[in-house]
């Protein structure tokens, strides 16, 4: 069975109160459980992990070497300032997906700029936790072309 890795990075564990207007009021716990019955139900297994911790995100990404089939990442502001999280993608050879809540194009200049794009399969942002699901399918379709 595929196994993705859906990985959140920091402040992320404070969705539901934090900034309501621009993240929603969707909790982290519900995006997670959103993951893991999406992918179910497309026959595949999702493991959820979130950190506020760069070095961590980067051993987990290193983990999922041989552990997952693709990540599913949302690296939060880590997205915007980390080559470190963009090197541990290149290194661990893991297809990635990435995802924002809201539309980081729309928003503050600094947000703009992901280093960890340059990286991925393809970038979903915009869509709230939908983006997820969204995120889930894209890669399992990306997986299922490469196989
Ligand atoms: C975010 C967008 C980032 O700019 C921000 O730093 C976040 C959340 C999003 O999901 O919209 O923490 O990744």
């Amino acid at each position: 069975m595929i196994s993705l890795l859906v990985l959140n990075g920091p402040n992320l564990n404070l969705l539901g109160q934090r900034q309501p207007e621009v993240y929603g009021t969707t909790t982290l716990a519900q995006i997670e459980a959103l993951c893991v019955s999406s992918a179910q139900g497309l026959g595949a297994k999702a493991t959820c992990m979130q950190s506020n911790h760069e070095g961590v995100m980067i051993d987990t990404i290193h983990e999922a070497r041989g552990t997952h089939d693709g990540i599913v990442l949302n690296a939060g502001a880590y997205t915007h300032t980390s080559i470190a999280l963009m090197d541990a993608i290149s290194s661990a050879e893991v297809p990635m997906v990435e995802v924002h809540l809201s539309n980081i194009h729309a928003r503050e200049e600094f947000r703009h700029t992901s280093h960890i794009s340059r990286v991925a399969i393809g970038q979903i942002c915009g869509f709230g936790p939908q983006g997820y699901v969204m995120a889930i399918d894209a890669m399992l379709e990306h997986l299922k072309a490469r196989a």
